[in-house]
C-alpha cells in the first residue's frame, strides 16, 4: 500500500475543560457537543435554518441548501448584507457605543472604533467607491497594513456588493499584479505604508509598480498610515481622508442574494498559479459567525485578539466577519510580534485586558525559544481561552502554551480549517471537549469529516489516510475564480466528497490528528505556499536553468524551504548567487517564500516523463541516509551528485 501513512504519534495526555470554564460556557459538556453534532447531522436544513434566523434577511430564503456536486447553494432565494449584519444590526440593537475594533499600531498608538463609528466610516468609504464607479460585482483589491482601515475597506466593499480580494501586505509587486489581473480588479485600496520592526514598508510604491501591468484598475484609494510622502497619480489616485470629506455618514444597504460573491482570496496550488478561492455572502456569514461563537465561546464583554493578518483567511473570518457578526470586540495589532521586544503581544494582552488569544504554532514556537520571562513579566490574568491555527501544533509547543501563557488555567482550541472551508471545521468546543496536545480533536456540528484510503473507505483507528469532508457545509468555497474545471478536479475529484489535501489519522476516541499536506504545497510559518510558484520565481532569474523546491521540518517555522537549483552554463554557483536569488524571490513573491537553503546542483532527479522527483529531494533535504523508491528515476548518477551539493 504505497498510499498508506504511518502515524508516529504517541501523545496520551488528556486535559478536561476546567469546571469553572464549563459552568459558564455555551457548550458545557461532551454530551452537549454530541447532541449538537447529531442534530446537525440528522437534520442539517433545520439546524442551519435556525442558526441563520438570527441574522437580518431582507428577503427570507425558500430552501436551506441545494447540493449538486461540486456546486452547493445555501439559503436559496434569501437576500442579505453581511455589512448590515456586522454593523447596523448591532448599532440598532444596543451595542452602538461598544468597541468594535481596537487597533494598536506598531508605534504604540491605539485607536478604538465603536460600532457606530465603524458603521460611519464604512458608509463614507462606500460612498467614495460608488462615486468612483465601483458597483455590485466589480472586484476591488485591498493591499493594506493590518489595521482598522483594512476591515473598513472590506466592509465597505461588502456593503455595496463589490467582491474584495485582500492581498497580504508582505507580497511583492509581481504577486499583486498576478492577483489583480486574474480577477480584473477595477480599484485598489491601499496605504502609503506599513510599519514593521520600526521601519516602513512602502505599500503604495509596490502598488504603483504592479499597476504598470494591470490595465483593469481605474482607481486607487490611499489610506495615510505612516505619513510618508508618496506620489499620487492624477485621475487615478485619491487620498482616503480627502475623498471621504463631506460624504454622508450613512449609505442605504443593498440586499444581495445569499450566493452573491463576497470575496476572493488567493491561495497557492500545486501547479503554481494561485487560485482565487470564492466565498459567497449568506453561507459564509452564517459559518464564520457560528464557528466564532462556538469555538471561542464569545461573551458580551470579551476582548478578543487574533494575531493573524487580514490578508489571510484567518483575518477575514476571525478578525473581521465572524467576530463583528457576533457584536464582539476585535483587537488588531499592526506590527511585528517581537517589536520593540519579545514581550509585545503579552504587553498588549495586559494593557487591553485580552480574554481570548488566537495565534499560530510558529509564533508559539518563537516565543518558546525566546524564553518564559518575556511572557511572565506581563499580567495575563484576563486570559481565559487560547487558540491555535495554521499548521499542526507539536505537543511540546502545546504544553508550553498551556503552562506558560495560559498558567494551566485556559483551555486551548487547536482549530483545523482552510482558506477553502471559510471557517473552523475541526476543533474542541472549549467548555465541552477534553483536549489532547497535538490533536484538533472533533469535527464541529455540520462537519462530516472522515479519514479514508484512496478508495474513500474509512481507515481504522490509528492508521493514516486522507482527510475528507463527506457533506457540504454553509461556509464552503463556491469555486475557483474563472476555473470551474480546476475547482472540480482539485476538491471534488470523485463526486460529492470534498478532498482537503491533508493527511490525518483518527485515534480510538475518534479524535483527529492532522499530519500535514498530502501534496507538494508547503506550510512555512503557517503560510501555505506552492513550491511550484517559488520554483517558477527562481527559474525566472537569468542565472537559473532549473529549480525544485521542497520542505524539510523546521523547529521554528514548521517547515523550511530547500531549493535545489541548477545554474545556467555561464553562471557561477556560490554565495553571491545565493544572496541574489534570495532577493529575487523577495521581489517576485515576497520574503516569506525565500528558501532557507539554496543548494546548487548540475542536475535534478527526474522521471522518464520528465517530472522532477521531489520525494527524493525531500529525503536529501531532510538528511535521510537512504532515499525511497528510485525505480522510476531516469539517471541514477544524479543522486550522488545531489548528495555532493550538501554543504
Ligand atoms: C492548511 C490550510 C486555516 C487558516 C490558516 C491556514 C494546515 C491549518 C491546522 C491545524 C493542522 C492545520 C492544513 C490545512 N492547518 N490549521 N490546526 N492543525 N494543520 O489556511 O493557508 O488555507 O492552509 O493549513 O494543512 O490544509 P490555509
Amino acid at each position: 500500500m504505497g498510499d498508506a501513512i504511518e502515524s508516529v504519534q504517541r501523545e496520551v495526555r488528556v486535559f478536561r475543560p476546567p469546571a469553572s470554564f464549563s459552568a459558564r460556557a455555551r457548550v458545557k459538556s461532551l454530551d452537549d457537543y454530541c447532541k449538537l453534532f447529531r442534530d446537525a447531522a440528522d437534520n442539517p436544513e433545520s439546524f442551519w435554518g435556525d442558526v441563520a434566523k438570527e441574522f437580518h434577511w431582507f428577503t427570507p430564503w425558500s430552501k436551506v441548501r441545494e447540493w449538486n456536486p461540486p456546486n452547493a447553494r445555501w439559503f436559496i432565494g434569501g437576500k442579505t448584507n453581511i455589512s448590515h449584519n456586522c454593523l447596523d444590526r448591532h448599532v440598532a440593537g444596543g451595542r452602538r457605543n461598544k468597541a468594535a475594533i481596537i487597533t494598536e499600531l506598531e508605534s504604540g498608538e491605539v485607536q478604538t472604533l465603536t460600532y457606530d463609528q465603524l458603521l460611519r466610516e464604512v458608509c463614507r468609504l462606500a460612498h467614495v467607491l460608488k462615486s468612483r464607479g465601483i458597483n455590485a460585482g466589480d472586484r476591488v483589491g485591498i493591499y493594506m497594513p493590518n489595521c482598522a482601515e483594512a476591515a473598513i475597506a472590506m466592509l465597505a466593499c461588502a456593503r455595496i456588493g463589490a467582491p474584495h480580494t485582500v492581498i497580504f501586505g508582505g507580497f511583492s509587486a509581481q504577486a499583486i499584479a498576478d492577483r489583480l489581473n486574474d480577477c480584473k480588479a477595477k480599484a485598489v485600496i491601499t496605504a502609503d505604508g506599513l510599519r514593521r520592526r520600526g521601519r516602513t514598508v512602502d505599500l503604495k510604491n509596490n502598488v504603483d509598480q504592479a499597476l504598470t501591468n494591470v490595465p483593469s484598475v481605474e482607481a486607487v484609494i490611499v489610506h495615510r498610515n505612516t505619513g510618508d510622502n508618496t506620489p499620487m497619480k492624477a485621475g487615478r489616485d485619491l487620498w482616503w481622508h480627502e475623498a471621504v470629506e463631506g460624504k454622508p455618514r450613512f449609505i442605504e444597504t443593498e440586499a444581495f442574494d445569499a450566493e452573491h460573491p463576497l470575496f476572493l482570496l488567493y491561495t497557492s496550488g500545486t501547479t503554481g498559479k494561485p487560485k482565487g478561492i470564492l466565498h459567497t455572502t449568506g453561507g459564509y456569514m452564517v459559518w464564520a459567525a457560528y464557528t466564532a461563537r462556538s469555538v471561542f465561546d464569545l461573551r458580551e464583554d470579551d476582548v478578543y485578539f487574533c494575531t493573524a493578518d487580514v490578508g489571510w483567511i484567518t483575518g477575514h473570518s476571525y478578525v473581521v466577519y465572524g467576530i463583528l457578526a457576533n457584536g464582539a470586540t476585535s483587537l488588531i495589532y499592526e506590527g511585528a510580534p517581537t517589536w520593540p521586544d519579545a514581550g509585545r503581544l503579552w504587553s498588549i494582552v495586559e494593557r487591553h485586558g485580552v480574554n481570548i488569544f488566537y495565534t499560530a504554532p510558529t509564533a508559539i514556537r518563537t516565543f518558546m525559544r525566546l524564553g518564559d520571562e518575556w511572557v511572565k513579566r506581563h499580567d495575563r490574568s484576563s486570559l481565559r481561552l487560547l487558540g491555535s491555527v495554521g499548521e499542526p501544533i507539536n505537543p511540546e509547543a502545546w504544553m508550553w502554551y498551556h503552562r506558560v501563557v495560559g498558567d494551566e488555567r485556559c483551555p486551548i482550541v487547536d482549530t483545523w480549517w482552510q482558506t477553502e472551508t471559510g471557517g473552523i471545521m475541526i476543533s474542541p468546543l472549549p467548555g465541552g471537549t477534553p483536549t489532547k496536545p497535538g490533536s484538533a480533536t472533533l469535527p464541529l456540528p455540520g462537519v462530516a469529516a472522515d479519514v479514508v484510503d484512496e478508495h474513500n473507505r474509512p481507515v481504522p483507528p490509528g492508521k493514516g489516510g486522507r482527510l475528507v469532508i463527506r457533506e457540504p457545509w454553509p461556509g464552503m468555497l463556491r469555486g475557483i475564480y474563472g476555473d470551474p474545471e480546476r475547482f472540480k478536479n482539485t476538491y471534488f475529484p470523485s463526486g460529492g466528497i470534498y478532498v482537503t489535501g491533508d493527511a490525518a489519522h483518527r485515534d480510538a476516541d475518534g479524535y483527529i490528528w492532522v499530519l500535514g499536506r498530502m501534496d507538494d504545497v508547503v506550510n512555512v510559518s503557517g503560510h501555505r505556499l506552492g513550491t511550484a510558484e517559488i520554483e517558477s520565481a527562481l527559474v525566472s532569474h537569468p542565472s537559473v536553468a532549473e529549480a525544485a523546491v521542497v520542505a524539510r521540518p523546521d523547529a521554528l517555522t514548521g517547515q523550511a524551504l530547500v531549493a535545489f537549483v541548477t545554474p545556467r552554463g555561464n553562471a557561477t554557483a556560490g554565495e553571491e548567487l545565493r544572496r541574489e536569488l534570495g532577493k529575487h524571490v523577495t521581489r517576485e513573491i515576497g520574503k516569506l517564500a525565500v528558501p532557507a537553503d539554496i543548494r546548487f546542483t548540475n542536475a535534478l532527479p527526474k522521471t522518464r516523463s520528465g517530472k522532477i522527483m521531489r520525494r527524493l529531494l525531500r529525503d536529501i533535504a531532510c538528511g535521510n541516509a537512504s532515499v525511497g523508491d528510485t525505480t522510476t528515476l531516469e539517471d541514477y548518477s544524479v543522486l550522488q551528485k545531489l548528495r555532493e551539493s550538501e554543504e
